[in-house]
This record gives structure tokens, sequence and C-alpha cells, in this order.
């Protein structure tokens, strides 16, 4: 992922000689910046305007620009810093106040928040539109089938969304176990990865992923305990992010492992599967899980969805007592058929491959429909020539 170079625009009005001199050096040596001369132009990004002998005509016509949007944000100097000067000009709408001289740390930290404001709202308005959707799938406990859920999920999306690039990471560090459900050999890993941090393009990521048959893109977990690898604060997440810039769809097997990555992708969600069997201890850790998830904050309710896995109609613990207990819906069941479940993990396939009329697999086929729209193409750069191929 490229991260995007934006040149701010500035304009001096000012009429004090040192001043202004002393604005242009700061702003001249300032990455991100750029000194507009022509005074004609339609907008500028940013306005430093002195305030000179008339203050109520020069506050009127502050006001009037930032109204017409003819200015982006805009800051002041004057040599007097009475509150007659200083009132009126936050009230105008003015940013920042630099009293004169010049404190160029103080322009430089003005200016500086502009910048990553303006990288924030452009960052903002990219995802709206056209990020890949993240789909996280976690168990209450372990063995409870989170990892034939994320495999069969993923490749049951692929099936249905046959030009959708889909990938699916393995959260699960040392003991992941998706190569070996689809029958995979690898190297590459995200600790790999984590070594380029700086670049988590598609031509990389796609170098370091491996492809199944199916069409997935696999990220597999670390399998060996890496002294050397010393992955940045929030990786992960990072990692992630940029994946949905060039994928579709991103199922991720999160096993169980939670830490502030982890929480980080919950929320940039679009729906959190919460992988259990109904036993009653199961059941528990489901309540436990939904409430902590919930107070995290970033999961907005009805996000959180519930998978009975393993179901059986005359189990002892029944759907309602389950739901009654957890305190909300089960959103979906997974029959049990262990000889099916078996077979698929034996063999390196998934459940479709084994058996397309199967009990389970229809399931999955019809979960992965409910997720698949018409979602907007992400511009997937080296990724693109794989849609449909
Ligand atoms: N629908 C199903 N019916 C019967 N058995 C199933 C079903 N789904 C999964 N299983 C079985 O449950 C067992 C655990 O599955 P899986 O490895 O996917 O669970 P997990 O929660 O990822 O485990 P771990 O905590 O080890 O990562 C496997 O033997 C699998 O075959
Ligand atoms: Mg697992």
């Amino acid at each position: 992922m490229s991260i995007q170079t934006k040149t701010l625009s500035v304009q001096l009005a000012i009429k004090t000689r040192e001043v202004r001199e002393s604005l242009s050096k700061i702003i001249r040596n300032y990455e991100g910046f750029s000194l507009q001369k022509d005074q004609d132009a339609v907008r500028v990004d940013v306005l430093v305007l002195e305030i000179g002998s008339d203050p109520a005509t020069e506050f009127e016509t502050i006001r009037a620009l930032l109204k017409e949007n003819v200015v982006g944000s805009l800051f002041l100097t004057s040599s007097r810093t009475t509150t007659d000067i200083l009132l009126p000009a936050l009230r105008a709408g003015a940013k920042e106040f630099f009293p004169q001289p010049i404190d160029p740390d103080e322009v430089k930290g003005a200016f500086h928040k502009i910048l990553i404001e303006s990288l924030q709202s452009t960052s903002g308005g990219e995802e709206q539109a056209s990020l890949g959707k993240i789909f996280s799938v976690l168990g209450a406990k372990g063995g409870v089938g989170t990892t034939t859920f994320a495999v069969n999920f993923a490749t049951s999306i692929q099936a249905c969304a046959k030009d959708k690039l889909v990938a699916l990471v393995d959260m699960n560090r040392l003991v992941g176990e998706v190569p070996l459900f689809l029958d995979l050999e690898t190297d590459t890993n995200w600790e790999e990865i984590g070594k380029n941090f700086s670049r988590l393009d598609a031509a990389y990521l796609q170098s370091a992923m491996v492809r199944h048959s199916s069409g997935v893109y696999v990220m597999p977990a670390p399998s060996k305990f890496d002294a050397e690898a010393h992955l940045p604060t929030g990786f992960l997440f990072q990692l992630v992010k940029s994946m949905r810039q060039f994928f579709d769809y991103i199922i991720i097997d999160s096993g169980m492992y939670f830490d502030d990555n982890s929480f980080k992708i919950f929320a940039e969600s679009e729906a959190v599967y919460l992988v259990s069997i109904l036993s009653l201890p199961c059941i528990i850790n489901v309540r436990r899980l939904q409430e902590s998830i919930y107070s995290s904050g970033g999961v907005a309710n009805g996000k959180l969805r519930i998978i009975a896995n393993r179901f059986e109609k005359k189990a002892q613990v029944s759907l309602a007592e389950a739901s009654k207990i957890i305190g909300s819906e089960i959103s979906m069941t997974i029959p049990n058929n262990y000889r099916l479940a078996m077979r698929a993990i034996n063999n390196g396939k998934v459940v479709a491959e084994i058996s397309r009329k199967s009990d389970v697999a229809k399931v999955y086929q019809t979960l992965a429909e409910s997720v698949v729209e018409s979602a907007v193409e992400r511009p997937g750069g080296i990724f693109n020539w794989f849609r449909k191929n």
C-alpha cells in the first residue's frame, strides 16, 4: 500500500516583511505544503493573514472567505495580542493565532495538525466506497470448528463470487492449521511479511500469499517461534487494512486469539462469527466473550453472529435454552456431520469437495450467498489479473 502524498496550498496575506519572510521560510521547508503565488486562485487550503489597521473590516472579509469555502483553514497573526484582536479572530473561525515575532515551532505544529487532518479525511473518503469486507471468525473454545468454518466459508464465498478476490488469513500463531485444511504447502506467513512492513503493496502481498485451487488466497500464520521477528505494534491490523484495498472479501480465522489487533479488526468487520457448540461451558464462554466484544466498543449491536456448530436437534441443551443463557439469538446452526467433517480435514479438502449436496455444504453455501453482493471492484493492481483466472 502506498501512502498517498498530497500537497496543500498556502497563501500568505502578510504586510510586515520580516513576518512574511519568516513564514515563507518555514513553509518552503515543510514537505506537504507549497506556497501559492497566484492571487486569483479559486481556492487555497491554508491562508495566513495578518490583522492590520482595520480589524473589524478584515474580520468581515475572513468570515465571508470561510463561508464561501474559498479558504480551507485560516491562521491569523498580529503584532497585537490584546483580547479585542484575539477574541474576534477566533470567532471569525481562525484555527490558530500566531503572535509576533513568529515562533517557528508553533507554526510548524499548527501546519502539522492540518496535514494530519487532511490525510485522515482523504483515507476516510476512500474507505466509504471501495474497501473489501472483513469477516472475523472466532471460537468460544478450542476445537469447536472455527477453522472448519473459516475455510468452508471462504471457499463458499469464492464459489458463488467467481470473479471476486477472496483472502483467508490465519491468525493462529504457532498452531495455525489453515494450510493443512486446504492441503497447501507454503513457507510464507504474516511474520515474514512483517519483516517488510513498509511494502504492503499488491505485488508483494500476492507473492507472499499462497493460492488454493478454489481461488482463495491464503495468508498462513507463523508456525515456528522466531526470536528475531519483532513485528511493529499494530502490524496485523495494518496488514488486514492493506488487504482491504485489493481483496473483495477477507475471512479471518482468529481462533481464540484476542489482543488489541483482534479487537480493532473485529471493529472493522462486517460481521464477527462466534463459533460454539451447544455444551454448557461453551455457551457460558459465548456469553462472556459477547460481553467483552460489545464492551470493547468497536463492534456494533447485531454484528456479532453466534453459530451453533455440530448441531443436533435432540441435544440436551436446546437452542432456546442456549439463547436464553447467552442473552441473544443464535444466528445459525450447522448440522453435526462428523464423518464428512473428518473426511474433509484428513484429505485436505473443503466439505463441498467431499459432497456438494451434503447438509453442511449447503449451509455454508447459503451463508456465502447471503454475504455476497455486487461489491464494488477494488483497484486490485497485480491481483486484477487473477480475478477471472
Ligand atoms: N459440522 C461439523 N460436524 C461434525 N464435526 C465437525 C463439524 N465442523 C467441524 N467439526 C470437527 O470439529 C473438530 C474441530 O474442528 P476445527 O479444527 O475446525 O476446530 P477449531 O475450533 O479450529 O480447533 P482449534 O482450537 O484446534 O483451532 C474437527 O475434528 C472437525 O472435523
Ligand atoms: Mg483452528
